[in-house]
């Protein structure tokens, strides 16, 4: 696993090599399918995206098939899988790259609102369920950059 995230990822990453290690016979990447699980959840968040009045017009670019890619990439080498995002991206530093985006709380809800039904399309067990979402819950509370309407 890449271990060169910024502090927020750090932390998170320190958490889950608990569950990355022997007890779990592989990777997070790997228990939860690989890179087709990844593929699906940022295909189905984006589709909720394409259609958010607050989020879709933050995005730079009008086709968000890159900014899926991008989000697929950096959640699989995040848990686990190929450092594909690093060597196309370099370092995620994401608070940093999200910092040209008003984030506050209603964009921080509707952010986890899509989120939420691309982790439930996945139909995980329970326990990874709840692993993925309490990371994405948590760096999306990191992401906040205002509270500000
Ligand atoms: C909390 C609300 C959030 C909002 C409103 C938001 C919005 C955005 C926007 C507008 C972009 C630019 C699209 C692009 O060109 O890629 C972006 C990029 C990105 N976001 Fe978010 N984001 C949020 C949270 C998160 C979280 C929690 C993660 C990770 C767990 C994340 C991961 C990414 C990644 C990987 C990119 C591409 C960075 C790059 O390589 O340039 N975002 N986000």
């Amino acid at each position: 696993m890449a271990n060169n995230f910024d502090d927020a990822d750090r932390v998170e990453t320190v958490r889950i090599r608990g569950l990355s290690g022997e007890a779990t016979g592989g990777n997070f990447y790997k228990l939860v399918g690989g890179s087709e699980t990844f593929k699906k959840l940022a295909a189905k968040f984006y589709e909720g995206v394409a259609s958010d009045p607050l989020l879709k017009p933050m995005y730079p670019e009008e086709d968000l098939g890159p900014a899926q890619l991008r989000l697929q990439l950096f959640l699989e080498q995040y848990w686990g899988g190929p450092a594909t995002y690093q060597e196309l991206r370099g370092h995620p530093r994401l608070r940093m790259r999200h910092s040209d985006f008003k984030i506050n709380p209603a964009a921080r809800e509707r952010w986890l609102l899509h989120m939420r039904a691309a982790v439930d399309s996945l139909s995980l067990p329970q326990t990874q369920e709840a692993e993925l979402w309490g990371y994405l819950d948590r760096a999306a509370t990191a992401m906040l950059n205002t509270f500000e309407d």
